[in-house]
């Protein structure tokens, strides 16, 4: 199996995520390692221990960084609930964190097991940024990493920048400029997966709790949706990362080269992503800008329905 780390700020879809990765074979997930995001580090480390006892997986969790490199935090409180995984029965956490912080836990796992380790970031990209700056030599030991984040258009927290790229610009920008091999999903392609009724209903229709847990965590998350875009579902962002593991076959890539405002102004937090190749720079990023919508949420619903 591929070895993957997930990075992630629960939230609804990096939950779902979550269980994406543990429903599949193919993928070791190796740890869950947080950062502050969606709500802060608290919560969003409980909402990754939550998610994990839905399916009592043992695997292990690290807590990270609780705010961004350099700008002070924001929040998605509004679109994820005060809690951050607001909707569905949250059971209470029978285990703890591990000891340690995820940037540490992110270096041993990467010296210990070299071309290996996937990355897959679905929040702000700070614990990444500090792994590769506390050891800058594990960045050409990394395998690669996926990304969920940033936008080739427009952005959804300002006109110009996505939540995660925007949540840590400095720290997207450490990641962009270190060479490692990137994938790079942003709104452009999440904007394609909308989880609107037919869709939350199939999972509801499985019949177990993890099919009920997805479908009411999909139903709070087109909320914000419905008010902000008129949309009749949420965009399902952070799963394409898995999902591009898993099946890449349902995606269509281009490979850019993405730059990261961090700067101050309107454009704070924009990934200027060079689609018509007018800079002359090479490209460090595959970008996802097509999914096949139908086959990313049959390929969802069939995993899910293996947990129990
Ligand atoms: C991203 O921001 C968060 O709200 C979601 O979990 C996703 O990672 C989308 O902009
Ligand atoms: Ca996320």
């Amino acid at each position: 199996p591929q070895r993957v780390i997930l990075d992630m700020d629960p939230g609804h879809d990096d939950a779902v995520n979550l269980l994406l990765a543990l429903a599949s074979p193919e993928l070791e997930v190796l740890g869950v390692t947080v950062v502050f995001g969606n709500v802060g580090l608290e919560r969003t480390v409980r909402n990754a221990l939550v998610t994990r006892e839905v399916v009592r997986s043992g695997v292990p969790v690290y807590a990270g960084a609780h705010r961004p490199l350099v700008n002070p935090r924001i929040s998605a409180e509004a679109v994820h609930g005060a809690s951050g995984l607001d909707g569905p029965h949250l059971p209470a956490p029978t285990r703890g964190v591990e000891e340690g912080h995820a940037a540490r836990f992110i270096i041993e796992q990467v010296r210990a097991r070299p071309h290996e380790v996937t990355l897959v970031p679905t929040g702000p990209l700070t614990n990444l940024a500090l792994a590769f700056r506390l050891a800058p030599d594990i960045v050409p030991l990394v395998r690669q990493v996926v990304w969920m984040g940033g936008s080739t258009d427009t952005g959804n927290w300002t006109p110009a920048a996505e939540f995660n790229a925007l949540a840590d610009p400095h720290a997207a920008r450490v990641v962009f400029e270190s060479g490692v091999p990137l994938v790079m999903f942003g709104l452009n392609a999440s904007h394609q997966c909308i989880a609107g009724p037919a869709r939350v209903q199939s999972f509801r229709d499985l019949g177990t709790d993890v099919g009920e847990f997805v479908a009411a965590l999909l139903e709070f998350f087109a909320e914000h949706h419905l008010d902000r875009y008129g949309w009749d579902g949420g965009a399902l962002h952070d799963p394409l990362t898995v999902a591009w593991l898993l099946r890449p076959d349902l995606f269509g890539m281009q490979a850019m080269h993405v730059q990261i405002d961090t700067t101050d102004g309107p454009g704070a937090g924009r990934t200027v992503a060079d689609v018509w190749r007018v800079t002359g720079q090479a490209p460090n990023a595959q970008v996802g800008v097509k999914v096949d919508a139908d086959g990313f949420f049959d390929l969802i619903r069939e995993r899910i329905a293996r947990l129990r």
